[in-house]
């Protein structure tokens, strides 16, 4: 019989920095459902990627100095980046796509000529607000105290030739679809979306940029870059072979996709993404999950705040299991969760050390004591037992409804009733008191074979969680092949009656708390006495070198720009006679009154490029150093008052 099919995705993630804990919570859900279903017997596509386009990795690879395909690559394929994130946190996906992947640009070309062919993109003027570290477009109705709703950062005005998708035409039928059932959930996230963005009217979605050139071009009219979002959301059928030769899966995936996301982009797939697919004619998706965030103190994890908490670190501290573990155990998978360390701590000690690891070790100690690891296959039932063996039967019912529901936390809960029933078991029937008593031998070995059986079905469920861990665990029970499948998890006597057990290292140390503490804080203290020394760029030649122009230059003028809060705009003496317009990000650093008259050092052969609606004709120099925190230190390079202006720095 053909095996029934389930499509699964992650978000495709921004390399515009390190993955946090934020990024793996969500991953780590999905690759947790992604393995349910595949024990369940679902033959799964579980696909996540990186979305490497657009104006914020164009401006940091300029900053670093390099194209944005080697900042991406570094990030993405580079030590310690995001695919070795993911296997690190043993993360299951079957495929991993890249927007940079030619497949991809290829389909994407395809899919906007398709839109355009159909008369869904039209060539327009776009006026209006842009969040760049978003790159999302906002009217001003959606602004939120002036600022970009989703980040809360500065947003800047924007006028230019664009195309246009015609989001309003699909209004109706997105709304209908909200309405219609389970297409989005939680069921909370469905008023929000028809009340803030569907009911105050859906306008027209600027959908290709001309100021910045990082992006896949429009192929019949290639001054035009393709919207990121367009680009990334279509990443769910590309990687199937939707619109390109490279994959040819598409209709095999595609009526069973389900999309995982965070909470802020939930917009994105349960508004603009269905539009997007209605227009190209293509089946909606069967769901969209936006999950919550984690969070540090009441706000989101980012880097500009300096609270990122670094998987890499807690995963070599912890473990990868106890983290996967704790991650989706501690919050409820559709709200925010409040992240720290003494939680973290608590749970692995609560749940897996207590709880689950004591279950383990005690049993396989008993059986190993009392029959030499192998047990008799002499029983002897009683009453009392009636309890545990209804959990060992009935328990993989509740957590199935739960985790086809995607409430990991409430499914693991019910595992957990079933671990803490079989602890309670063992105090109720004292083994260690039917061992003195020969005649007592069939009983004992009754009370160790439940324990073992209700071991084996807790194992079976905890596997999509913890992968590594349980399948140890099984082996340490003497659990192996079908018993540990899926179709035996709801049944009992499933062990041979003389099953061995080996009773192996303990799965689950227990955490020493205030000694973890410390050195997770003189972790961070290390760091704050020494800042990460960023490693050397590639060699460049001298000649290449001399390319940039390096002058001497003298600050005329210094003034704020208005409405932005970083840009100072310098009126500079090059040396030419003819004063130069710099713009340079560098309010939080300097009051621009305190600069005039300063000699500065600035390149000036860069592309004179537009910010704020004002033109920047060069950059001045800095030194930048990054703080543990993650916020950057910024102090411009003033030089002494008798280097004349237009000297060249060399
Ligand atoms: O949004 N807690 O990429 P991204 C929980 N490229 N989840 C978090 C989180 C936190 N603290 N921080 C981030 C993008 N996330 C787009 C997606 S899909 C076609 C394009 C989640 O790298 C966030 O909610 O900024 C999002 O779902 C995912 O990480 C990727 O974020």
């Amino acid at each position: 019989m053909e095996k029934k099919r389930f499509y699964i995705t992650t978000p495709i993630y921004y390399p515009s920095d390190k993955l946090h804990i934020g990024h793996t919570y969500c991953t780590v859900a999905t690759d947790t459902i992604a393995r349910y279903k595949r024990l369940c017997g679902y033959d799964v596509m579980f696909l996540t990627g990186t979305d490497e386009h657009g104006q914020k990795i164009e401006e940091k690879a300029r900053e670093a100095g390099i194209t944005p395909q080697e900042y991406v690559d570094r990030i993405v394929t580079g030590k310690g980046g995001v695919l070795d994130l993911w296997k690190l946190m043993n993360i299951s996906n079957d495929r991993f796509i890249r927007t940079t992947d030619d497949y991809h640009v290829a389909g994407i070309q395809r899919i906007f000529r398709k839109m355009y062919e159909k008369g869904d993109i039209y060539k327009g003027t776009y006026k209006g607000k842009y969040c760049t570290p978003c790159e999302s477009f906002w009217t001003e109705s959606q602004l939120v105290d002036g600022k970009c709703p989703d980040c809360g950062r500065e947003v800047r005005d924007a006028e230019e030739e664009a195309y246009f998708f015609r989001l309003s035409k699909y209004a109706k039928p997105v709304q209908e679809l909200l309405e219609s059932g389970t297409f989005l959930e939680p069921a909370s996230r469905v008023n929000e979306m028809i009340n803030n963005f569907i009911k105050p009217g859906l306008e027209d979605l600027c959908v290709s940029r001309t100021s910045f050139k990082w992006g896949i071009p429009v192929d019949f009219d290639p001054g035009h870059v393709v919207y990121v979002w367009v680009d990334a959301l279509f990443n769910y059928a590309t990687a199937l072979g939707y619109m390109n030769d490279r994959y040819d899966d598409f209709d095999k995936y595609w009526p069973v996709v389900h999309h995982i996301v965070g909470k802020e982009i939930v917009r994105f797939h349960s508004i603009i993404w269905p539009a997007m697919l209605m227009s190209v004619d293509l089946p909606m998706p069967q769901k969209v999950y936006g999950h919550g965030w984690l969070i540090i103190d009441g706000g989101k994890m980012s880097k500009s705040k300096g609270n990122v908490v670094d998987p890499y670190v807690l995963a070599d501290k912890f473990g990868v299991d106890a983290l996967r573990f704790f991650l989706l155990r501690t919050f409820p998978f559709g709200t925010d969760g409040n992240f720290s360390n003494e939680l973290l701590i608590s749970t692995i000690n609560t749940d897996l050390a207590n709880d689950l690891g004591n279950l383990v070790s005690r049993t396989t100690a008993m059986v190993e004591k009392y029959f030499g690891g192998k047990l008799i296959p002499e029983r002897e039932a009683a009453e009392a037992d009636g309890e545990l063996l209804g959990l060992i039967r009935s328990t993989k019912e509740r957590y199935a409804k739960q985790m086809d529901a995607f409430q990991l936390h409430v499914a693991l809960e019910e595992v957990f009733k079933l671990i803490q029933r079989a602890n309670k078991y063992i105090d109720e029937n004292a083994p260690w008191v039917l061992a003195k008593d020969e005649s007592k031998k069939p009983r004992l070995a009754t009370v160790l074979y439940n324990l073992l059986e209700a071991l084996r079905v807790s194992l079976i469920m905890l596997s999509p969680f913890m992968p590594d861990s349980c399948a140890r665990a099984f082996a340490q029970i003497g659990a192996e092949g079908e018993s540990t499948g899926w179709d035996k998890a709801g049944e009992y006597g499933v062990l041979p009656a003389e099953v061995a057990v080996h009773k192996g290292e303990t799965l689950f140390p227990r955490v020493d708390a205030a000694k973890m503490l410390a050195e997770l804080e003189s972790h961070s203290a290390k760091k704050e006495a020494v800042p990460a020394f960023k490693p050397v760029l590639p060699d460049v030649s001298i000649d290449e070198f001399a390319k940039c122009d390096m002058r001497v230059c003298k600050v005329l003028a210094c003034e704020a720009v208005p409405k932005s809060d970083k840009l100072l705009k310098f009126t500079l003496d090059d040396g030419s006679g003819k004063p130069r317009q710099i713009l340079s990000g560098i309010h939080s650093f300097y009051e621009p009154e305190t600069l005039v008259g300063k000699t500065v050092a600035a390149i000036l052969n860069l592309p004179a490029r537009k910010m704020m609606g004002q033109l920047s004709e060069g950059m001045l120099l800095s030194a930048v150093r990054e703080l543990p925190d993650g916020k950057e230190e910024l102090h411009l390079m003033i030089l002494d008052d008798a280097v004349p202006a237009g000297a060249q720095l060399c």
